[in-house]
């Protein structure tokens, strides 16, 4: 299984509601909102404010990409602003397994995301337990920056952990993915696709989004 998921930075938020519609339209899976906090990264969006409107906007699953110092702060208000997904980086949590836990026992799946310098062998021991593996292919902090084409053997590397381990947690990957770039990342072993602005910043979000939709129905393993 493949699923698309277009990232909400990359939109225009004064017509939020009619471009998460349209991306729908097209045939997301997911709607991936980027919480960033200025300090964690060098760049500041949104809180649970957004994560509740565009649980109000739709009934797709809602993927929060957590890019915050000290995410356990804030954990439970993500959950009740109805996020169905959440991603902590391993790099901003001290005790990961506990807020690996935290968020499992909230009810919502549970994701650990890795920065592009960040070695695969730092997941070694908690990637059993989580959802989903998110890998970081641009510097976090912005959209509309360039694939990092080493993150492709990154893929591989999450891949072959999640065969060795027995486990079924998602591999997604998040930065720089469109028409040029999704081929490669399918065949690495992506399962979730993060497309921010080659969705949002299209002339044409449904059909941008059918695209890049079909470039993905081509695998099912
Ligand atoms: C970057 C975010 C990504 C970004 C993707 O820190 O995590 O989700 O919005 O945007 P594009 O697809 O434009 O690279
Ligand atoms: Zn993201």
């Amino acid at each position: 299984m493949t699923f698309l998921a277009p990232s909400i930075l990359a939109a225009d938020f004064s017509e939020l509601d009619r471009q998460i519609r349209s991306a729908e339209i097209g045939g997301a899976d997911f709607i991936h909102c980027d919480v960033m906090d200025g300090h964690f990264v060098p760049n500041l969006t949104f809180g649970p404010i957004i994560v509740k409107a565009a649980n109000k906007i739709t009934k797709l699953p809602i993927d929060v990409h957590l890019m915050i110092e000290n995410p356990d702060n804030y954990l439970d208000d993500f959950v009740n602003a109805g996020a169905d997904f959440l991603t902590v980086h391993q790099e901003a949590v001290i005790h990961l397994n506990r807020t690996i836990n935290r968020i499992k026992e909230l009810g919502i799946k549970a994701g650990v995301a890795i920065n592009p310098s960040t070695p695969v062998n730092t997941l070694e021991y908690i990637a059993e337990y989580v959802d989903m593996v998110l890998i970081m292919s641009v510097n976090p902090g912005f959209g509309g920056q360039k694939f990092i084409p080493n993150s492709l053997d990154k893929i591989k590397e999450v891949f072959n952990l999640r065969q060795k381990l027995n486990a079924n947690f998602l591999i997604e990957v998040d930065g720089g993915i469109d028409v040029n770039t999704i081929a490669d990342i399918l065949n690495a072993g992506c399962d979730v696709f993060v497309a921010g602005s080659s969705i949002f910043k299209a002339d044409n979000i449904s059909a941008a989004t059918i695209e890049l939709k079909n470039k993905i129905k081509s695998k099912a393993y």
